[in-house]
């Protein structure tokens, strides 16, 4: 059983009068392990979709499905549960708070989740471990670089031991070597930790480290492509 479940999945925004159709028919399913980029153009619909498959919009029509949990009739309590047991985010500009240093920013969500003192201070660690800043704990964001401070962003997104990670553009405000960096460790959280991996990116070279490249352009998939070494760094 597929883990995401997009089945005719259609969206519009409406402007005034009209309605703008943004995604026309979108079928997807994403395994559990499975490490898949979307590609397209700009405009076509990429961060509608992935919009969508974090439950920060509902389609306008279609099904979306995660282990099962038809998303369109949950309640909303049942949702954000469901958002805080699957979804990690990380977005094109890290979105950290500036005068939270590394651990406090990572620390955030756990303490959403109601988790206190040293706990909390050993989880956050952890991630930061993962994504190889355990020794920047305590730099603010305006004292860490771009690619460290988009670790730190995804160590708050794994914190919570999320099934999947969903990401918007990760590399799309750093350079290569960071760019890299970044892949390396979504590989890392793939094979390692057993995360399912959906990024959005314009950079073909960025969607080569998945296993698979949706391609998607004027809100369709125009062709799936299966990548050889996917997953490789
Ligand atoms: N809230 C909104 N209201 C109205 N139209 C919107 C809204 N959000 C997006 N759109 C329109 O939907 C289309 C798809 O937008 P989307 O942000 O999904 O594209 P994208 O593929 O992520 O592009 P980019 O690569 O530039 O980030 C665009 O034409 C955009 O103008
Ligand atoms: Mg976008």
């Amino acid at each position: 059983m597929a883990l995401l479940k997009l089945e005719d999945i259609h969206h519009s925004y409406k402007m005034g009068q009209i309605n703008v159709d943004v995604l026309k028919g979108i079928d997807i399913h994403i395994s559990r392990g499975e490490f898949v980029s979307i590609m397209g153009p700009s405009g076509s619909g990429k961060s509608t979709l992935l919009n969508i498959l974090g439950c920060l919009d509902i389609a306008t029509r279609g099904t979306y499905e995660i282990d099962g949990n038809r998303i369109e009739k949950l309640s909303d309590s049942r949702l954000a549960d469901i958002r805080n047991e699957f979804l990690g985010f990380v977005f094109q500009h890290f979105h950290l708070l500036s005068h939270l240093n590394a651990r406090e920013n990572v620390e955030l969500p756990l303490i959403y989740r109601g988790m206190w003192g040293n706990d909390r201070k050993r989880k956050a660690t952890e991630a930061l471990e993962i994504v190889g800043l355990g020794d920047r704990l305590h730099h603010l964001p305006s004292q860490l670089s771009g690619g460290e401070k988009q670790r730190v962003a995804i160590a708050r997104a794994i914190t919570m031991e999320p099934a999947v990670v969903l990401a918007d553009e990760p590399t799309g405000a750093l350079d290569s070597h960071s760019s890299n960096n970044i892949m390396r460790i979504f590989k890392k959280l793939n094979k390692e930790l057993g995360m399912t991996i959906v990024q959005v990116t314009h950079d073909y070279e960025v969607s080569l480290h998945g296993q698979k490249t949706y391609h998607i352009l004027d809100g369709v998939i125009e062709r799936i492509e299966n990548v050889e070494s996917g997953g490789g760094v």
